[in-house]
């Protein structure tokens, strides 16, 4: 096994249209997803696909840790998993932001337009059928991965570019927010009181 570099937007491997995967057991795929899946956590991340480390092929590797789950029972956890030649369909004309970052944007993050509830397919390492209807993080992972199969990343689905920047001065915007929201609301517990 083996840590793949990764490719950094601005490579052409990340704007095409992948092929489909002809022999979804043969040993080469084997290889590629082990080697995809100790880059996954060695980065660490929750999704990688194909083509992020300069292979354009229809499969990607993703999780969905516990800790990262919403309040919602289709938002199913996930141990690592490979899903090969997958297909995607949007359960609802709705789109929610969803906040995501990319290994191959390092360093940023953005609110995306998500479907909030999809059903995939797609086959494993052995061929056999994978089907989930999804919600929450796991429907916006799964999204994420599948757009690099087409080469779409996701600055190309944006629709407000205010909600663009880079993670550590979100953090920073986000904690800020946070404390002044809790002095307004001691400032207003110690006017209740007097
Ligand atoms: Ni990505």
């Amino acid at each position: 096994m083996a840590v793949l570099k990764i490719a950094r937007m601005g490579h052409p491997v990340l704007l095409r249209r992948c092929d489909p995967v002809a022999d979804p057991g043969a040993p080469e795929i084997r290889r590629l997803v082990a080697d995809m899946m100790e880059t996954m956590e060695d980065a660490p991340g929750v999704g990688l696909a194909a083509p992020q480390v300069h292979v354009p092929l229809r499969l990607f590797v993703f999780r969905v840790p516990g800790a990262r789950r919403e309040d919602d029972p289709e938002d199913l956890p996930q141990s690592n998993t490979v899903l090969i030649n997958p297909e995607i369909a949007f359960l609802t004309e709705e789109r929610v932001l969803r906040w995501e970052g990319c290994l191959s944007i390092p360093g940023l993050r953005a609110a995306v337009p998500r479907a909030p509830r999809i059903r995939y397919r797609g086959v494993d390492l052995e061929g056999n059928p994978i089907e989930r209807v999804v919600s929450g993080f796991h429907a916006g992972v799964v999204q994420h991965e599948y757009d690099h199969l087409d080469g779409i990343l996701y600055p190309m689905r944006m629709q407000d570019f205010r909600l663009f920047g880079f993670t550590e001065e979100l953090h920073r915007a986000a904690e800020a927010q946070a404390q002044a929201q809790a002095q307004a609301q001691a400032q207003r517990q110690t006017g209740s009181d007097a």
